[in-house]
């Protein structure tokens, strides 16, 4: 997606060959109109598989999430990184390890929220050694709702994830995909 990709550019920086620092308009502060941009695309590409609901995991993919939700007219389910007491019903949970953060958290889902009729899209803000996204996918289907599409912002192509996500047999689409970055430069899957 060339706005976001320029966006990477003009206001993103790559902290090191690792860590795109994105807190300009995506995970900190917010540029909504991108978001709505991007919630457009994401619902271009899977406006066909039927989907019912929109599922991320909190917190930053939240505002991508939302806007898709709006473009698809479906509800959006927020995967929690913890249960809160406020959690009353039927809880599912499964551990996810960050590889970035070097700690693990128990992602949590209502089930009263996906059930087993659900099509889900799972959206998320970055994909990097694709923990939460095998995760959320794990969890939604222990709903017996199905993973009709995973839809990425921002994938690290030269980390695990996307394959890991494919080899499972996701259909995933990534909005941005970084095939390389050190210290100033980015460069992008086909450049
Ligand atoms: P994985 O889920 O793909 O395995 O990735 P990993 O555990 O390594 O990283 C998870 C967290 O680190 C996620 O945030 C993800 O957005 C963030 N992250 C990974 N690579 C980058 C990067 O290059 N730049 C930035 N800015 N973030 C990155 P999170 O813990 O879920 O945080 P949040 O959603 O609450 O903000």
């Amino acid at each position: 997606m060339k706005l976001l990709e320029d966006k990477i550019r003009s206001c993103g920086r790559a902290l090191n060959d690792d860590v795109l620092l994105v807190d300009m308009f995506l995970n900190h502060q917010v540029d909504c109109e991108l978001m709505k941009a991007i919630g457009d695309e994401f619902y271009r590409i899977f406006k066909d598989e039927g989907i019912t609901k929109i599922a991320t995991v909190e917190a930053s993919g939240i505002a991508p999430s939302a806007m898709a939700a709006l473009a698809f007219k479906v509800p959006m389910v927020i995967l929690k990184k913890q249960a809160s007491v406020l959690m009353d019903g039927k809880m599912l949970q499964t551990e996810v390890y960050s590889f970035t953060k070097k700690k693990s958290y128990q992602l949590t889902l209502k089930k009263e929220f996906i059930t087993e009729n659900d099509r889900v899209l799972l959206i998320d803000d970055f994909m990097a050694n694709g923990e939460a996204a095998m995760g959320a996918a794990k969890l939604i289907e222990m709903t017996g709702a199905t993973i009709a599409g995973i839809g990425i912002v921002i994938s690290k192509n030269f980390q695990p994830g996307m394959e890991k996500i494919k080899a499972a047999g996701y259909n995933v689409a990534s909005l941005a995909q970084v095939a390389e970055m050190g210290e100033g430069y980015i460069k992008f899957v086909g450049e």
